[in-house]
């Protein structure tokens, strides 16, 4: 059911030529940037499922397009940000450059844009303010952890 529900809310992120080079691009050793953002949109929805039972209010399109696009600019890293200040640069600079370039794709809301902006939390300093980024940067790191430890990916959307 989550999968359905990212494809329908999330298949104008997933089928730009960001997101689709995304899926090309390698990411913490053994999965790609795409397949990372899927991981986290699914873990954020995870998430959301759980909070709702708790009477909590989630946008859950917002969560989707978020999860889909906050690390669109890392497959771009080494054109944007050159290879000698790497990946310092990218850590701090792709959250607000992958929230431009969702907004090329769709028309993205103020709140999408700010949680997408804010997730790499604490190390961007500002927090995130709304409930969505806050399960965004959390489903982050939580899958980032599963990823550096190879855990096998369970869930391919295509
Ligand atoms: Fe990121
Ligand atoms: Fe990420």
């Amino acid at each position: 059911m989550i999968l359905e529900e990212i494809k329908k809310e999330g298949m104008a992120i997933i089928n730009s030529p960001h997101f689709q080079k995304c899926l090309q691009t390698q990411h913490h050793l053994n999965t790609t940037i795409g397949d990372h953002m899927i991981n986290v949109t699914i873990k954020s929805l995870e998430i959301a499922n759980y909070l709702e039972k708790h009477n909590f209010k989630i946008d859950r399109k917002r969560l989707i397009i978020a999860g889909l696009s906050h690390d669109l600019a890392m497959a771009f890293a080494r054109e944007n940000y050159g290879k000698i200040q790497g990946k310092f640069t990218t850590a701090f600079r792709h959250p607000i450059d992958s929230a431009r370039m969702a907004s090329e794709v769709i028309e993205i809301h103020k709140k999408t844009r700010k949680a997408i902006s804010r997730h790499m939390w604490p190390l961007c300093i500002i927090p995130p303010t709304s409930i969505e980024g806050w399960i965004l940067t959390i489903a982050d790191k939580y899958i980032a952890v599963e990823e550096l430890f190879h855990k096998e990916r369970k869930f391919k959307l295509a």
